[in-house]
């Protein structure tokens, strides 16, 4: 056998600093270990932020900025975020009037309908008139309201 065969990669190759200690295996056992690792908290993260408290909050018990009053033509409506908690805003005639969201029946979330002038479920066809009040479908009660006031040409919501 020639002698050039017998010897070790750092003998042919004095600058290599290849660590003689770290196998094949160990090497492929470590990639193993990370990728398991990196599958496990890209399962593990996501489930524990769905499970993190909602951190979009007014101020509690205050009053929160949903927008200019530009922001919703007369006629119109938007859904804002209001202390973790979805608001239906309208832009009537009469001013600003604002209710939660979300149906008093099972619990979907409510949107204006421009076009009728009322608040409709597109879960089980709940109808809520401009104030809030059932006009008809299985909604047991109308939409709880909401304080909302215009400061300085921002609509203002309490929570
Ligand atoms: S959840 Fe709205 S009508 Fe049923």
């Amino acid at each position: 056998m020639d002698k050039e065969n017998n010897s070790t990669h750092e003998e042919q190759n004095p600058s290599c600093k290849i660590n003689p200690e770290i196998t094949r295996r160990d090497f492929i056992g470590t990639v193993i270990r990370f990728g398991l690792l990196a599958t496990l908290a890209g399962m593990v993260l996501p489930a524990l932020s769905y499970l993190a408290p909602v951190t979009k909050r007014g101020p509690a018990g205050g009053l929160s900025d949903v927008g200019g009053v530009d922001d919703i033509p007369v006629g119109g409506g938007k859904k804002v975020i209001v202390a973790g908690s979805a608001v239906l805003v309208l832009h009537t005639a009469q001013g600003f009037k604002a209710f939660s969201a979300v149906c008093t029946h099972l619990g979907c979330l409510v949107a204006w309908d421009e076009s009728r002038h009322e608040i409709v479920c597109p879960c089980h066809g709940g109808v809520y008139d401009v104030d809030g009040k059932v006009v008809s479908g299985p909604p047991p009660r109308g939409l709880p309201p909401h304080e909302v006031s215009v400061v300085n040409g921002r609509i203002m919501v309490k929570a």
